[in-house]
């Protein structure tokens, strides 16, 4: 069903419930907007239902009943190829290298001359060319997880949804990640929804952060973390929102 929905909206979440067959499922006639062209980060305590929330962006969970996600003004019925969704590890197939795994990507795609050229050109931006040959044992967490990043993106996808994807690496290593993911958004200006636990990680890498409460999930903060005061991790501003959003989930 085509519904009209505004222009700036990737996905509009409407009363969805997902219950896993129990009687209090994490979501429960839960609703929230997702705009296009947005860094979305989502923050809340375990179990929450931010997973849950995430895979039904994805499709790979459908509501039951009444409600459901749009997306693009229409109902999400299974996954896509215009969204993926990098988990916490796990990304890649361990028979194919790096160069493989980024190859994958394009397996939807119809075939063009320039496949060799996108790969290359992406393995750059990631900073993996000179590991194209390796194998997934062969690689660092960061390494990994920047493979992932690059497969998804070849596949040039309207959506990337991302369940806390650098939560096994180190803190440096994070950071510079949160700079890849920023940069990647400046070269894209793709819609992101990703999943954390780190605040300073919501922060600086979201334009929008959004917290849930939990059981049913419902939005405690929804706040624009745009302002540049906002990514700098020692401004008033920052700190006050850093302990609201303690205030909220502990
Ligand atoms: N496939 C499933 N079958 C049954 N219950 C599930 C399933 N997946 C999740 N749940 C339950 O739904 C609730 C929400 O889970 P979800 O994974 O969405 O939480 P989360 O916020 O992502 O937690 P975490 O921060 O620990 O990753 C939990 O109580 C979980 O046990
Ligand atoms: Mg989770």
């Amino acid at each position: 069903m085509l519904m009209k929905t505004e222009a700036a909206e990737a996905f509009r979440v409407e009363k969805l419930t997902v219950d896993y067959g129990g009687n209090h499922g994490p979501l429960q006639d839960f609703s929230l907007s997702i705009r296009q062209g947005e860094v979305t980060c989502l923050l809340g305590r375990s179990g929450c239902g931010k997973t849950t929330l995430l895979k039904s962006l994805g499709g790979f969970v459908v509501g039951r009943d009444t409600g459901g996600v749009l997306f693009e003004g229409r109902y999400l019925n299974g996954p896509t190829p215009d969204i993926v969704m990098i988990f916490q590890e796990n990304n890649l197939f361990p028979w194919l290298t790096v160069r493989g795994n980024v190859e994958f990507g394009l397996k939807f795609k119809p075939r063009s001359q320039r496949r060799g050229d996108v790969v290359d050109e992406m393995l750059r931006i990631v900073g993996l060319s000179d590991a194209a040959s390796r194998y997934p044992h062969e690689l660092s967490g960061g390494m990994r997880q920047r493979t992932a990043i690059a497969r998804a993106l070849v596949s040039d996808p309207h959506v990337l949804l991302l369940d806390e994807p650098f939560s096994a690496l180190d803190i440096s290593l994070r950071r510079r990640m949160h700079a890849l993911v920023l940069e990647l958004w400046e070269k894209t200006s793709m819609t992101m929804v990703m999943v954390t636990h780190s605040i300073e990680e919501a922060l600086q890498v979201g334009h929008r952060v959004v917290v849930l409460g939990n059981r049913p999930a419902k939005v405690l903060i929804d706040a624009n973390t745009r302002a540049p005061a906002m990514k700098d991790r020692y401004s008033p501003e920052f700190l006050a929102l850093q302990q609201r959003i303690e205030s909220v989930i502990y």
